[in-house]
């Protein structure tokens, strides 16, 4: 039994910064759950967590719309249709670890593969409340508002971002008030968040408070100048708004969760077991796994398939030769993307979507 302490979490997170908290669970924590507990559920955040009195939380939808709105959490459960889905949250610098090994990413923290978890989420659809709005030309984007001002952003400011009206009326981005079946706790958003499935963690707005219909995307710095993916030349304190990609849908993306890294396992037939995930509506369709550089591989079999928002996990089990051992795992999606061998050419000045081919050492014995 691992003891629970900070914000609800294990202790045995990998804490990248106390304050503000930014912890990913140890592989073991995520290996062969489809949800991810709350106590080992990974935390990003840009600046202090704020703590929001439910009962006194509003909600404004504004913009390009026929009628503002102003709603109360009742309002929101009253007024619109719950729902819940299984998604999958992975943050854009998930797995970064790997692109700084390639070569030194100052100032950003270096996640490993645990910067990734799946929920259980309730909520309403964001759809049918921006329908209630009633979106109107020329509308293209929505925007999203937050309370947590971060002093990382150039200026310091709360944290914001968009996502585009096509994707917003689409009908699986939630405003959620619930992770599990349990209220949403403060780390992850309370009292409502929204959850965009399939696109990078960023989207997923906590603490939401405003939520506003227009023709650009959000100008705020987390959708301007962050999570957008620059040239490795690029001197990223440099780059301004509009520099680089946007980051949305997230690219296919697979990691290794058991044996632990470094493990000392007997050689012969060893069990291997991690994720693999394909963003918007793309799902995987197989993963592979080698232990000889790739040369051979084997078909990992998939677990459940928990809908289009949900990480897939795999098992496999592998015969180890004894030795100094590395063991790979690449996914493909239903497109037939493939995670690319490596990380090396995919080494961006922020150390974003590394979604090379998952390595992991071991030796047997
Ligand atoms: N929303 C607010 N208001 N502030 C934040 O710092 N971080 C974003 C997103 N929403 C963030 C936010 C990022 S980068 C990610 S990956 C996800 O929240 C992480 O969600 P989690 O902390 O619930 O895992």
């Amino acid at each position: 039994m691992v003891a629970v302490g900070i914000w609800a979490k294990r202790d045995d997170m990998i804490v990248h910064q106390a304050e503000p908290y930014n912890a990913e669970p140890v592989r073991a924590a995520l290996a062969g759950r489809m949800l991810t507990p709350v106590e080992s559920f990974y935390a990003r955040n840009h600046g202090p967590i704020p703590l929001i009195d439910p009962d006194t939380w509003r909600l404004r939808v504004d913009g390009l719309v026929e009628r503002d709105l102003d709603l109360s959490l009742a309002d929101l459960r009253r007024r619109f249709t719950p729902r819940t889905l299984t998604i999958t949250l992975q943050c854009a610098g998930n797995r970064r670890s790997g692109l700084i090994g390639v070569r030194d990413i100052p100032g950003e923290h270096p996640w490993g593969p645990g910067a990734t978890s799946t929920a259980e989420w309730t909520g309403v659809s964001l759809a049918e409340v921006l329908r209630a709005a009633g979106p109107r030309d020329p509308a293209a984007h929505v925007a999203f508002a937050a309370p947590d001002v971060s002093a990382l952003a150039d200026p310091p400011q709360p944290y914001g971002g968009s996502i585009p009206l096509a994707k917003a009326l689409a009908g699986e981005v939630l405003l959620a008030w619930a992770m599990n079946g349990q209220p949403l706790p403060p780390a992850h958003g309370a009292p409502v968040r929204i959850v965009v499935p399939g696109y990078i963690g960023a989207r997923s707005v906590k603490w939401v408070q405003r939520i506003t219909v227009q023709d650009v995307p959000s100008g705020n710095y987390f959708q301007a100048t962050a999570y957008r993916l620059l040239p490795a030349e690029m001197d990223p304190d440099a780059a301004g708004p509009g520099d680089g990609l946007s980051l949305g849908a997230v690219a296919v993306n697979a990691d290794i969760l058991r044996p632990c890294e470094g493990a000392i396992v007997s050689a012969g037939p060893v069990n291997v077991c991690g994720y693999a995930f394909a963003g918007d509506d793309r799902g995987i369709a197989r993963v592979d796994v080698s232990v000889d550089d790739g040369r051979h591989w084997r078909q990992a079999d998939l677990g459940e398939d928990a809908g289009p928002w949900a990480w897939r996990l795999w098992h496999s089990v592998i015969d180890v030769p004894p030795g100094q051992r590395e063991i790979i795992a690449r996914a493909w999606d239903t497109c037939a993307a493939v995670q690319p061998e490596s990380a090396v050419h995919l080494w961006n000045p922020k150390g974003y979507v590394n979604n090379s081919w998952a390595r992991l050492r071991i030796t047997a014995r």
